[in-house]
């Protein structure tokens, strides 16, 4: 079986190649992995020509045109590296008869500490501290923080990521408001109480974003749900660049609605993200102005980014494309209803 991975970097190399090592039992060596550094897209699809498994990440484009070239070429399964699959036509796959698997879970606890440092950072503007002290800056003006405990946090989406995140926060002191369609006992079990995302909004004095991008989920934080929220509150982006209205954000960040503003992700990273642009021009305004705030503290889609995350990626998706090819049950993908 031909499996061609996009997107590569040194680090994906390293985890497949050290997976199939370790996963030889499983049949892990019979998977031909091609590492392409390349984006996919309209124009890179033809690369995959003869590989029974494409295996794209998260800012590739797997539009309809993507897939129906493809399938043109060959390809009969879509192993995607990642939880998200807002990037990927399910729609057109099904329709070109192409399988579509994601890796579901992998690290959670990635994630989730990844949001909680930035929590932990934007309070206690750990990221100013840091510049002023290699500059022989002692002074503490400006760098006021507070307490975490006793105050609330608010988790919108309380999946596998939503719930180790609100266990985390619970076990500062904080009182965990949740929103989700689904209700999960772990969260009333550590204390929560789930609300509806208005109440949760106006109450909380951080809130952080743990649902899929979905039809019904872009922009959710918009301008009218910023103003909805607590002045001065705290808003925490480690899910989809697309749920937040960046221009809205910016708006609230300018007259204080919003105190602080922690991504990870952005509604316009694919043209920008996982690469190095320091000797270009930034050409994004939104962006620029939001890097301009220093109440604000954007990384570049790391929360994922640890040794363990990795390793289960690569395992996860070598095992989707195994089972698949055996007729197997997978982690197949739902479309949006
Ligand atoms: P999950 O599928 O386990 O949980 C998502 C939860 O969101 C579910 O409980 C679902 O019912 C809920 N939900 C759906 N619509 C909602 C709505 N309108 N309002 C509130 N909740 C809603 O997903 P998981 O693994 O917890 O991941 C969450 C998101 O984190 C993913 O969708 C992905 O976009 C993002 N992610 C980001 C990473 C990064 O590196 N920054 C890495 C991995 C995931």
């Amino acid at each position: 079986m031909r499996m061609m991975l996009f997107s590569c970097r040194p680090y994906d190399i390293e985890s497949f190649r050290r997976a199939q090592e370790d996963g030889l039992p499983a049949g892990f060596g019979d998977i031909e992995l091609t590492f392409r550094e390349t984006r996919l897209d309209e124009t890179t699809a033809v690369l995959a020509d003869g590989a029974d498994v494409v295996c794209p990440f998260v800012n590739d484009v797997v539009n309809a045109a993507v897939i129906r070239r493809l399938s043109a070429g060959g390809t009969r399964f879509l192993a995607l590296r990642s939880a998200g699959f807002n990037h990927v036509d399910v729609d057109a796959a099904t329709e070109a008869g192409i399988t579509v698997a994601r890796v579901p879970a992998y690290s959670p606890y990635a994630v989730a500490e990844h949001a909680v440092g930035m929590i932990l950072t934007l309070n206690r503007k750990l990221h100013r501290a840091n510049n002023r002290t290699r500059e022989s800056d002692f002074s503490l003006n400006g760098l006021l923080g507070f307490d975490l405990h006793e105050k609330t946090v608010g988790v919108v989406g309380t999946g596998t990521i939503g719930r180790v995140f609100a266990r985390i926060m619970a076990s500062f002191g904080m009182t965990v408001l949740a929103y989700d369609p689904f209700e999960h006992p772990d969260i009333v079990a550590l204390g929560g109480r789930y609300v509806t995302l208005d109440a949760l909004l106006a109450q909380s004095d951080v809130v952080s974003l743990h649902c899929p991008l979905l039809a019904s989920t872009r922009h959710l934080i918009n301008a009218s749900s910023l103003a909805a929220m607590k002045p001065g509150a705290m808003l925490i982006n480690t899910s989809r660049g697309g749920l937040v209205d960046s221009l809205a954000v910016v708006d609230a960040l300018k007259s204080g609605q919003l105190g602080h503003l922690g991504l990870d992700v952005y509604e316009e990273e694919g043209a920008l993200f996982f690469e190095d642009h320091s000797d270009e021009l930034l050409l994004d305004d939104v962006l620029a102005r939001l890097l301009s705030f220093h109440n604000v503290l954007i990384t570049a889609h790391q929360a994922f980014f640890t040794r363990e995350a990795l390793a289960q990626i690569a395992s996860t998706t070598m095992t989707n494309a195994l089972a698949w090819r055996r007729g197997e049950p997978c982690n197949l993908v739902v479309a949006d209803a």
